[in-house]
């Protein structure tokens, strides 16, 4: 009886057990909301250091400027404490698999966008005045109903409540748990953020002199836009003071709302059928590069129907579970060409829907582009006819003209958009991509263009030095962009333009780029006929 009754429940716990495998979620929050309770009780115990005083000696040295001073910067290369993977052929080889995880990919230093020889470093004979930053939030979990969780709860289904029986390469499935959360950073996010901040300060920080107030920096509301905004003013400024040191603007990101820096939530054709081109080329290029893999791993887990979806959610996994665990067993059951299509697919996603070859993109990064005239002019906007709020670029207050400094946060997706409506032509050189394979002569890769981290930085320089600015350059994660796309602007091998005549081209595009037409009005497009590069409605 005894026995029996052990036996019982020995079996209902690895029923339990059972349940709790393959494609189950799993999740925790520390602290847990009865220790949160229960904290305040004993916090008096615990005074902050203005309350125990005996600081020490506090000198402060000077701003560091290693963009002016040093003979090179240094390159974001690593992405510790990630574990980089293999391949499931060529294992050990140089081919970093990383590289090819397109916007999933932790920012890392580009190593030119063709004008080798140009440097981040200020060019001889100039100063720098001004410097503006736009970047992406830091690595994230999975946005939510993406495809990782979908894989899991198909296996989960297929498991039932028993085993799954996946086999070879596949076993380690048999025990897998779902551990991804949605939508916010991981803590690897977090310390992309505040490195970025660290970074910022090293390398701009003397121009901290040139600010009459406390600097006002932008990010919107999403929970981990201002995640990513308090941990790079942390990095930037140091957690004991950057709460005073800056004031942050949080942008109300939602449907309805104008926010140049989400400018989808005001852009109808940016949230229809015209937004699928890119869903629509993914798909139909997974058909291509996945085929392989499908029948690999179909053999290895009998009794589930696998499709190329599935396929697809499980490489995706591996991007995803190495920035928010460290490590993900799905990463080497891949091959290297099957990377490269990985990396290749999101890089359509983002041509068709972000990028160059969608008609409502570059009236979605317009908004900005605006905002950065309105600064570097010193004109104040008062209206909106884009995504722009009105109320937000109409008050000095909260949107200062004149700061030394600039930094605004955002999604990948805009930062696509915001390059396309500047006309950086170089990026599309290679014209529309092709479905069925990956061309020899790609200039569009996401992996360059927004990756968890990615930073979009203008420096407003005087060449000769002087206090007037009379040049601006770019710099697209680190490497110098081309801006010979932008009308009047010659071939500089530092891709420096004259300050008014990138201002003049700027000015050019926002006549050009028709916001109420390519985002509102009423058309139709197909991959059959989307043979688009600036991001319009062909006129
Ligand atoms: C698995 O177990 C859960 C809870 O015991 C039950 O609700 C569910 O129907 C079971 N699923 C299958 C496929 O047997
Ligand atoms: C796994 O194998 C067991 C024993 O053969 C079987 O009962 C079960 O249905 C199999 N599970 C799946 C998902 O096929
Ligand atoms: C998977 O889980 C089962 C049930 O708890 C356990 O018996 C088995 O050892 C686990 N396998 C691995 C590889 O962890
Ligand atoms: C503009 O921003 C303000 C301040 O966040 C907000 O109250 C207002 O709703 C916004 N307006 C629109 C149209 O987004
Ligand atoms: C995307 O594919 C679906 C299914 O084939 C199709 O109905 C839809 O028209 C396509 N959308 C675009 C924008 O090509
Ligand atoms: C898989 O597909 C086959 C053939 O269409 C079908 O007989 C079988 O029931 C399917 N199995 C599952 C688990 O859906
Ligand atoms: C929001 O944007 C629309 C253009 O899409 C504009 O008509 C409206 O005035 C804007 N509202 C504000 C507060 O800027
Ligand atoms: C910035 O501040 C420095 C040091 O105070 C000063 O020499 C310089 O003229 C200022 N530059 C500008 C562009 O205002
Ligand atoms: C943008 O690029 C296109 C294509 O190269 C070019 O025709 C157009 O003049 C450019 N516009 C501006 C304002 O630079
Ligand atoms: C767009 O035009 C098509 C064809 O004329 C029409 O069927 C559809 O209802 C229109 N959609 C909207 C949102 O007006
Ligand atoms: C693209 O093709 C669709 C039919 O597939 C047609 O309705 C649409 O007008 C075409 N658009 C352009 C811009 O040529």
């Amino acid at each position: 009886m005894l026995l029996l009754s052990a036996f019982v429940s020995a079996a209902l716990a690895s029923q339990a057990n059972a349940a709790a495998f393959a494609g189950s979620t799993s999740t925790f929050q520390f602290p847990p909301a009865d220790v949160t309770a229960t904290a305040s009780d004993i916090a008096s115990l615990f005074p902050d250091a203005s309350e125990v005083g005996f600081p020490g000696p506090t000198p402060t040295g000077d701003e560091a400027e290693s963009i002016a001073t040093a003979p090179a910067v240094p390159k974001v290369q690593s992405f510790y404490p990630l574990i980089r993977p293999e391949t499931s052929d060529n294992k050990g080889i140089e081919y970093n698999v990383i590289d090819s995880w397109a916007n999933l990919s932790p920012m890392q230093s580009v190593a030119s966008f063709g004008l080798d020889g140009s440097s981040e470093a200020i060019p001889e004979g100039c100063n720098i005045n001004q410097v503006f930053l736009l970047h992406r939030h830091g690595a994230r979990y999975p946005t939510s109903g993406s495809s990782p969780a979908t894989f899991a709860a198909t296996l989960h289904d297929a498991a039932g409540n028993g085993t799954l029986n996946a086999t070879g390469p596949l076993s380690f499935l048999n025990n897998w748990t779902y551990k991804l959360g949605a939508e916010i950073l991981t803590p690897f996010g977090r310390e992309q953020m505040f490195d970025l901040g660290v970074g910022f300060r090293v390398k701009y920080g003397d121009l901290l002199k040139n600010f009459t107030g406390l600097p006002v920096w932008r990010t919107t509301s999403e929970e981990r836009m201002v995640d990513s905004a308090l941990h790079f003013a942390a990095g930037f400024f140091g957690v004991q003071s950057y709460q005073d040191s800056y004031y942050q603007l949080i942008e109300i990101e939602e449907d309805g709302f104008n926010n140049t820096l989400a400018p989808y939530d005001d852009c109808a054709n940016a949230n229809n059928e015209i937004a699928d081109l890119g869903t629509n080329a993914t798909i139909a290029w997974n058909e291509v590069y996945l085929a392989d893999a499908l029948e690999r791993f179909s053999a290895d887990l009998p009794g589930m129907n696998l499709t190329i979806a599935d396929v697809s959610g499980m490489q995706t996994i591996c991007p995803y579970e190495t920035v928010a665990l460290g490590y993900s067993a799905f990463c080497d059951l891949f091959t290297e060409e099957e990377w490269r299509g990985f990396a290749y697919g999101i890089d359509l996603t983002f041509w068709y829907t972000d990028g160059p070859g969608n008609p409502a993109v570059s009236a979605q990064g317009i908004g900005w582009v605006t905002e950065l005239v309105s600064r570097l002019t010193q004109t104040r906007l008062t209206t909106s006819n884009s995504a722009i709020n009105a109320s937000i670029v109409s008050s000095e207050d909260l949107f200062p003209l004149n700061q030394p400094i600039f930094v605004d946060a955002s999604h990948d997706t805009v930062i696509s958009s915001i390059l396309t409506s500047m006309n950086f032509t170089s990026l599309a050189a290679g014209g529309p991509l092709p479905t069925d394979h990956i061309p020899a002569f790609q200039t569009y890769k996401v992996r360059e263009i927004a990756p968890f981290g990615s930073t979009l930085v203008g420096q407003v320089l005087s060449c000769p030095a002087s206090d007037t600015p009379t040049h601006i350059r770019w710099l697209l994660n680190d490497a110098v962009l081309p801006q010979t796309g932008i009308q009047g602007c010659e071939f500089d091998k530092d891709g420096l333009c004259e300050l008014d005549t990138f201002i003049a081209g700027m000015q050019q595009r926002i006549e050009e780029v028709d916001f109420d037409f390519d985002c509102f009005a009423n058309y139709t497009f197909s991959l059959a006929n989307d043979t688009i590069t600036t991001g319009q409605f062909p006129q």
